[in-house]
């Protein structure tokens, strides 16, 4: 298959390019080629032959799409809404991937993919919106939550680097949903492909318990204490305490994986299985 993805120097986009290359023909779509904030940039795709287009690109600081809302609805919204119509001309697949905050978090437990949105940013809004775009023209979402993997440092690194470091440790105790790895992630886009590029919405996380960032955290020291290395205490944090988080953040969006699971013919496997295996290479590679 010939398959076009956008923003391959992000993490998910710099997974999925090494990941396909393999078996597909990948064509790379980062930013420098493909600016999804400049209208009309999307007549590219008319000079490109492919099967199927991944969309993982996007503005992903919540804190950006605050300040910049115009910005941050072009980019998460109104290029995948055009992306979208442009596949659907050609009658080739879209996958587009999306995010938890797209609901508000009000109510603790899993969400499905039922459940009515209900975003509390300019990054939700601006997502949400991408996605009824998407799907609206026959396209795939993916929505994908906290995503660690080996391509770009993310909080799972930040935790290890400090506690090798001997540093200060917190983390957030009261923010729910379960991480997703990009190894992981990668292999259910392979799965999308194979089971014919179905269309809708599929919640694609890793399974396990519902955590926190400091729950995450703790499996990070745990893994460490296991290897005999020894770390700094670490404090629990409250979400009102951080300032620097301008934009609101939802509490409880950990994800139903039923839909990804029938997919798959298989459960995703548990987060901290997932987290073990990243530690691993890390440790490995330093
Ligand atoms: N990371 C997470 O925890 C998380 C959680 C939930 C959902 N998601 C969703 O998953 C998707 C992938 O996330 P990620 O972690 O890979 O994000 P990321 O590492 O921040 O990468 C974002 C990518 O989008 C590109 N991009 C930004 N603005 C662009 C523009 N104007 N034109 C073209 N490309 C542009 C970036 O290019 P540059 O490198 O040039 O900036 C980068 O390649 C996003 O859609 C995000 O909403 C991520």
């Amino acid at each position: 298959m010939r398959i076009a993805i956008t923003g391959t120097t992000g993490r998910v986009g710099t997974a999925l390019a090494r990941h396909l290359a393999g078996p597909h023909e990948v064509i790379g779509l980062p930013r420098t080629r493909f600016d999804l904030a400049a209208p009309g940039s999307e007549q590219i795709l008319g000079e490109l032959e492919f099967d199927v287009l991944l969309n993982p690109a996007g503005i992903t600081s919540l804190e950006q799409c605050e300040d910049e809302p115009l910005l941050a609805r072009r980019v998460n919204a109104d290029a995948p809404a055009a992306l979208a119509a442009i596949c659907r001309e050609r009658g080739v697949k879209m996958l587009h991937f999306s995010t938890d905050y797209v609901f508000d978090g009000r109510e603790p437990g899993l969400r499905t993919e039922d459940e009515l949105p209900s975003p509390l940013s300019v990054y939700g809004k601006t997502k949400r919106d991408g996605e009824l775009a998407v799907l609206a023209a026959g396209g795939a979402v993916m929505r994908v939550s906290w995503v660690f993997g080996p391509e770009k440092p993310a909080f799972p690194d930040q935790i290890l680097d400090r506690a090798l470091a001997g540093q200060e440790l917190a983390a957030v105790a009261d923010k729910f949903s379960r991480p997703t790895f990009t190894r992981d992630l990668c292999e259910w886009v392979e799965a999308w492909l194979e089971a014919g590029t179905p269309a809708g919405c599929f919640h694609a996380s890793n399974g396990g318990p519902v955590t926190s960032w400091y729950g995450m955290a703790l499996e990070i020291l745990a893994y460490l204490a296991d290897r005999g290395i020894a770390t700094p205490p670490l404090k629990a944090l409250a979400l009102d305490e951080m300032t620097a988080f301008r934009a609101p953040r939802p509490r409880h969006t950990a994800m139903d994986t039923r839909r990804l699971e029938a997919l798959l013919g298989k459960a995703p496997r548990d987060w901290r299985e997932a987290m073990r295996d990243h530690l691993e290479s890390r440790l490995i590679s330093r």
